[in-house]
């Protein structure tokens, strides 16, 4: 079968590599992709939002299965716009209706649909313009620090972390009354804040069935020790050695299963990944938010992990028999070192030539913000490397990959040397 792969990033790379392995997978189309994604397949120059150059590219190449890797053209509804048209309705689309994809889409949406379904979370109420008073009356009761997150999708800049009552007072006003994160922000959700170690889970589901992929832990912040800015993540590693099997049965329990029957109790269609933000809060699950997609690079740090062939596991999803479908999880461990763009997440360089690549020796590169031009694939993007190494253990795979991330230059080329070490 010929599978399209919408999105240009590490994930999406991960993707194309991982389906390219699929004896049932004979052509691979990637829209837009990226310098490294011509390696498994056939890159598009169409972009993730242009859904008639999509219908077209789908219909010359004889697709027959969409995966999508980021959430806004699910959140813009792609999987409706396949199934309103004729030529396409039968082609399945892997992520969910715009109405399931609000789980990401809509922080409001996704806090009342937890709240509905009893899925533990942290406090919070949500507050508009017209509501600012009332929200200026709810940040005192809820402690320090304060989170602040607008409600739309914004680009992974949304959430704030207020240290001080008049840092919330302030940034509450200004979300709601001067469009802070434009009209994203024109709801705000105001959340407790949750002490503990973060880390995603994600599931796959038919709507129906659903299997529990491997977890995994991202690291945002730019800086070794976790310090600095937030970015679109650093480095990832899976298992995650605090989610052992009590902890992600609890997750099950708790979280899982009501999401999944909640989903189907609404009448909410969802064919696709579930993401699963946590807290572990002394043992105990907590939601941070659901995303309606896989992670990057938390992808490139799980997908090494899944034996079974992922287009089998696809083909569950669209049939709706995930259930019958085999889920082997390796026991080796993944880690994954990003390398970014120098004066990444600020403005940041472009169009520098990168080597050394071919001198990486235990890991495999998936490539991300990177583009051809002639014989030199040039650093574009924020996030231009993921490095992922899989190994018998987590140091020797931590190891592993810092190392081979040494391993390539490019002018400005930044990665942290500490991603997964604290976990050791
Ligand atoms: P989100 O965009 O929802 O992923 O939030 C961005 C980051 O903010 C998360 O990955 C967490 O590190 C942090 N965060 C969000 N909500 C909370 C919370 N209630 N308590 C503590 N940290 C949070
Ligand atoms: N690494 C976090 C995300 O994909 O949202």
């Amino acid at each position: 079968m010929n599978i399209l792969i919408l999105g240009s990033g590490g994930r999406e790379s991960a993707f194309a590599w991982k389906l390219a392995q699929s004896p049932k997978c004979s052509q691979i189309f990637i829209a837009p992709g990226n310098a490294g994604t011509g390696q498994y397949g056939t890159n598009v120059n169409i972009g993730v939002n242009d859904f008639e150059g999509i219908k077209q590219c789908v219909l010359s190449n004889g697709i027959n299965l969409v995966l999508v890797g980021p959430e806004e053209p699910l959140v813009r509804g792609v999987h409706d716009f396949f199934l309103a048209d004729e030529r396409l309705k039968n082609i399945p689309v892997i992520g969910p209706q715009a109405e399931g994809a609000q789980l990401e889409g809509s922080k409001d949406f996704s806090k009342q649909f937890m709240t509905r379904h009893n899925i533990p979370a942290a406090a919070s109420q949500t507050f508009t313009a017209d509501t600012l008073q009332e929200g200026l009356a709810y940040l005192p009761t809820i402690g320090l620090p304060i989170v602040l997150k607008a409600d739309g999708l914004a680009a992974g800049k949304g959430v704030l972390i207020c240290a001080s009552l008049a840092e919330a007072q302030q940034e509450l006003k200004e979300m709601l009354t001067e469009a802070k994160f434009g009209a994203a922000s024109a709801k705000v959700v105001v959340e407790q804040f949750l002490q503990g170690i973060e880390l995603s889970v994600f599931v796959l589901t038919d709507g129906n069935n659903y299997k529990i992929l491997p977890s995994a832990k991202d690291y945002k912040r730019i800086g070794e020790g976790d310090t600095g800015l937030n970015t679109g993540g650093m480095g990832s590693v899976s298992p995650v050695p605090f989610a052992d099997a009590e902890f992600i049965k609890k997750v099950e329990d708790r979280v899982i299963i009501p999401t999944v029957e909640g989903l189907k109790s609404e009448g909410i269609p969802y064919k696709g990944f579930i993401f699963i933000g946590l807290m572990n809060c002394g043992g105990d699950p907590y939601m941070i938010e659901y995303n309606c997609r896989m992670g990057d690079p938390e992808t490139e740090s799980v997908l090494p992990r899944i034996e079974s062939d992922f287009v089998e596991l696809l083909l569950g999803v669209a049939e709706g028999n995930l259930n019958e479908k085999e889920l082997i999880i390796s026991n080796k461990v993944a880690a994954t070192v990003v390398c970014v763009a120098g004066g990444y997440p600020g403005e940041y360089l472009k169009n520098k030539a990168i080597t050394g690549m071919e001198n990486v020796r235990g890991s495999h590169v998936f490539q991300a913000g990177t583009t051809q031009q002639g014989d030199d694939v040039l650093a574009t993007g924020g996030r231009v490397l993921a490095i992922t190494s899989l190994q018998d253990n987590m140091f020797d795979a931590l190891q592993q990959a810092t190392a081979d991330a040494s391993r390539i230059y490019y002018d400005g080329c930044y990665f942290r040397k500490d991603i997964g070490f604290d976990l050791i």
